[in-house]
């Protein structure tokens, strides 16, 4: 059972942010890090989607964000699985996705919201390719 256990969670893992987690997957021997516990980074990043889909349904819904509820994540802070993200563009990239945040907190309207998704997208393109079909699958179609 523990063996499954453990490679279930180095898939899930591998599944977070590469695309060839089917080519990794299958080496006989994950690297040690890949079957540890989600750094403290990816699970605040699983809060963040989770809010950017709460968020989603009170824009659709005509609903005002109270900024009291909704904070912006300081995730830049925790560790990261890799820690080789953390570099000036991810900083950069960061700054750009918490004004984005604001403005939608501010705005609570569709454009702001895809505006803010598109920050999400920008900075995963550089960093964590994996999710973005998922984040896409959140933005408001144009109408
Ligand atoms: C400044 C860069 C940056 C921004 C902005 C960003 N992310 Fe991430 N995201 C990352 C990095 C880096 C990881 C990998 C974290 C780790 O594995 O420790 C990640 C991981 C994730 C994951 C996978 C977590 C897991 O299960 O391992 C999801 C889902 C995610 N981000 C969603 C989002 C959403 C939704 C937004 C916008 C609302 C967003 N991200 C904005 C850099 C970013």
């Amino acid at each position: 059972m523990k063996p499954f256990l453990l490679a279930l969670t180095a898939v899930l893992l591998l599944v977070a942010c590469s695309q060839t987690e089917t080519q990794k997957a299958t080496t006989s021997k994950p690297a040690k890090s890949q079957v540890e516990e989600a750094k403290p980074m990816a699970l605040m990043m699983r809060a963040i989607y989770e809010q950017s889909s709460a968020m989603r349904g009170k824009v659709e819904a005509g609903e005002a964000l109270d900024s009291s509820f909704y904070r912006f994540m300081e995730f830049h802070e925790l560790e990261p699985t890799d820690s080789t993200v953390l570099v000036k563009v991810f900083y950069e990239h960061n700054e750009d996705f918490k004004r984005a945040f604001e403005d939608l907190l501010k705005a609570s309207n569709k454009d702001s919201y895809n505006a803010m998704l598109t920050q999400c997208v920008s900075c995963h393109e550089d960093f964590c390719p994996g999710p973005i079909k998922r984040i896409n699958k959140l933005r408001f179609q144009e109408s």
